[in-house]
Formats: structure tokens, sequence, C-alpha cells
């Protein structure tokens, strides 16, 4: 290609980058989350570091991003497992900053922020995961033990403890029966209402200093809520009745 031509094609291709890197990258949260100031102590961080500006917009109103229920995990807390949705992934931003919330800068970023002295928000943790083993018979056995010592205080786990717990707390056997309930009980640890009493080891963050767990705290490692998966896995689903004759 003759010089010029390149030149030409510079003159046009470049500044059309540029105008394009300009734009902000549109991020829409709800308002609970926008309260807590973690995008006020995070957002500019991104800024400086990458040039790209983040303007916060409200949900509905033709968002780049969208930090709420949908999409890759991102962070937890206080009593919410955070996802990041990116709806204009040819933004040149929206990469750059879904890359950097996920990246370890953007997460310690992110574990840093302690408004009243304890943070507030953790890594997504185990969430997506948790693999489950569902074979052997040593951790289902061990996952019942933990069910039991654990879960009965609210939940029937077995038939020798069916009407123990709390009466409107779903039993093991009809949670069972769910169709996805591998996922409730892989992440039950962020499904109301467990979060404000429960522990996973090196997963959960320490409750926040001004929300400390209400009853006696449940405190599980990971390796326990695989066995409790394992358990749950190999037990006989509820027997729901006679389905619904009229849907
Ligand atoms: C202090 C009471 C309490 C304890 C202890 C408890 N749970 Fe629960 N759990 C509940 C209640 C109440 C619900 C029903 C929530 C609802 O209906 O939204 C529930 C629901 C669940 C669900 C379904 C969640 C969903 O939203 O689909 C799973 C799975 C579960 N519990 C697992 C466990 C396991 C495993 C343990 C023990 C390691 C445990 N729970 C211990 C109170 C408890």
């Amino acid at each position: 290609m003759p010089l010029r031509a390149l030149a030409l094609l510079f003159l046009i291709v470049v500044p059309t980058l540029c105008a394009a890197d300009d734009r902000p990258v549109r991020l829409a949260a709800p308002q609970a989350l926008v309260e807590t100031g973690l995008l006020k102590h995070a957002l500019p961080r991104f800024t400086l570091k990458t040039q790209v500006r983040v303007e916060l917009v409200a949900v509905d109103s033709g968002a780049d991003m969208v930090l709420g229920d949908a999409g890759r995990a991102l962070f937890q807390g206080p009593n919410q497992l955070w996802r990041l949705d990116v709806l204009t992934p040819d933004h040149p931003g929206t990469k750059r900053l879904a890359d950097w919330l996920l990246s370890e800068v953007g997460q310690r970023t992110i574990a840093s922020y302690a408004p009243d002295g304890a943070p507030l928000f953790g890594p997504p943790g185990a969430v997506e995961e948790v693999v489950v083993e569902v074979t052997a018979d040593e951790n289902a056995e061990l996952g019942h033990e933990v069910s039991l010592n654990k879960c009965t205080r609210c939940h029937a786990v077995d038939a020798a403890t069916s009407g123990w717990g709390i009466g409107s707390t779903p039993s093991f056997g009809v949670l069972r029966a769910l169709p996805d309930w591998e996922e409730r009980f892989a992440a039950f640890y962020v499904l109301n209402p467990h979060p404000a009493f429960t522990q996973i080891e090196d997963v959960t963050p320490p409750f926040p200093i001004d929300r400390p767990s209400p009853i006696a705290p449940m405190e599980l490692t990971l390796e326990e809520l695989q066995a409790v998966l394992a358990y749950v896995a190999a037990m006989p689903a509820a027997d729901l009745g006679q389905p619904l004759a009229h849907q």
C-alpha cells in the first residue's frame, strides 16, 4: 500500500477509534447497592487506571452493563450474590470494566471497601465452582451427619427427623424433588434466610459488623457442603402426593 494511502487510513481510522473509546460505560445498579457506596469506592479507581469513564444509570435506561442477579458471579455481600450482565459487548469499555472487576486488583478493591471498619463485600466464592461428587458413599454418609447436626434445627432431613425443625421450612425430601435442587443446595448459603447466619470457611465474607448473626451461626467447610450435596443426591425425593388436578 502506498504510504499516502496508509496515512489517509490513519486519519480516518484513528479518530474514530478515539471517539469510540470516549463513550462512557453506562452501568446500571439497584439503588440498594448504590447506597452502600461500593461503586463510588471502586469505579474511580478503575477510571484512573484505564481512562474509561463509567456513568451510573437507572436499571431500565439503556445500560451497557447491569449489576444484579443475571450474568457472571462477581462478588457477594451483604446477603446477596451480585452478578454482572454485559448488554453491549462491542462497547470498548464494557470488556475492560468486566475484566477489571473480575481481576485480582478489582476483587481486592471490592473486598477492601469497609466503610465501618468491616468489609461489606467479598469474592463470589465457590457458588459456581462447587464440584458435585455424587458417587462416593462415604461422602454421602458424612453429608447425612452434617445435615443432621446443622440443618435439623429448621429442616426435616430424613425419615427419622420428619416433623422436626420448623414446620414451615421445606424438608430436604421436598427440596430434593425440585428439578433444580442441586443449584439450590450448592448455593444455599446465599439463599435467604441462610446468609444471615451461615459461614462457609474461606468462602463467605464475615458477617457485617452492623448485622451480626441473629442466631448461633452455622459454620460449614466446602467439603461438608459437598458431602451434603452427595447425601441429598442419593436420597429419595419426597412423594409429593397426587399431581394437581387443575394446572
Ligand atoms: C435457622 C433455620 C435454618 C437452618 C439452620 C437451615 N435452613 Fe435451610 N432454609 C430455612 C428456611 C426458612 C428455608 C425456606 C426459605 C424460603 O422458603 O424462601 C430454607 C430453605 C433452604 C433451601 C432452599 C432454598 C431456596 O431458596 O430454594 C435449601 C437448599 C436449604 N434450606 C438448605 C439448608 C442446608 C443444607 C442447611 C444446613 C447446612 C440449612 N438449610 C439450614 C431455614 C434454615
